[in-house]
């Protein structure tokens, strides 16, 4: 997959930007969170000893962006603490397509922080450099939370995929797809960053 440029992108409160080593601490903290783990740690992550986690999760996503993974942290603007993750993968693997993947730590959600960034990533995906025209995501029928923020950020349900995701403990679920396209309307999530 093509090298993408490193971004960030200002949305006031917080600032969508690569993932540096530094997060580590931060990146241990969320992976506590046994939806976090759940839902988007992947079972390299999970198979880890709990005090290598963190280290295992981090490693792959700042070095993403070399290998075609657009992955932001969620950091508070004033504190510059991780709070969040979203990304687009596989850009272009399919043409003009990627697939979104996001988490929110425990501390920082319910302000739909999760929708919002992954709506600012949606739109520089679509009128940056990567002119993506169509953005899919996933989630297990069970993960309700996660149907909200694909939903609110216009990303529209198309279907069910049947026992889709697979669980490390190897339990199967079904799961929703979703996605949004370049032509689709925009969500109206409040002020956008400049130049969206
Ligand atoms: C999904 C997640 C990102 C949402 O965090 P958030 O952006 O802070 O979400 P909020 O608390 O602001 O809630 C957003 C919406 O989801 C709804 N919601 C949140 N948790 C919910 C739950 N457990 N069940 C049902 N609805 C839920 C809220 O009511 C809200 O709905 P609305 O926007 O339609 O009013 C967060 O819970 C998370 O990181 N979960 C674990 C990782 C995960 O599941 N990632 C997605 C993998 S596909």
């Amino acid at each position: 997959m093509a090298a993408l440029e490193p971004h960030r992108i200002d949305l006031g409160d917080v600032v969508l930007r690569p993932f540096v080593a530094s997060d580590e601490p931060a990146v241990a903290l969320a992976l506590q969170d046994p939806g976090i783990l759940r839902w988007t740690a992947g079972t390299a992550v999970i198979s880890s000893p709990a005090d290598k986690r963190a280290r295992r999760w981090l490693e792959p996503r700042i070095d993403g962006w070399a290998r075609g993974n657009a992955v932001f942290a969620i950091a508070d603007a004033e504190t510059d603490q991780v709070i969040g993750n979203v990304a687009l993968r596989d850009v272009h693997r399919v043409p003009d397509q990627a697939v979104a993947a996001y988490w929110v730590s425990p501390v920082a959600r319910g302000r739909r922080l999760g929708a919002r960034a992954l709506d600012a990533a949606a739109r520089w995906g679509f009128t940056s450099g990567l002119r993506l025209h169509r953005i899919s995501l996933d989630h297990s029928l069970v993960n309700e939370g996660s149907c909200h923020v694909a939903l609110r950020a216009g990303f529209q349900l198309e279907g069910v995929m049947r026992d889709y995701y697979v669980e490390v403990t190897g339990q199967r679920h079904d799961s929703h797809l979703h996605a949004r396209l370049a032509t689709d309307t925009a969500p109206d999530l409040g002020p956008q960053p400049a130049g969206s």
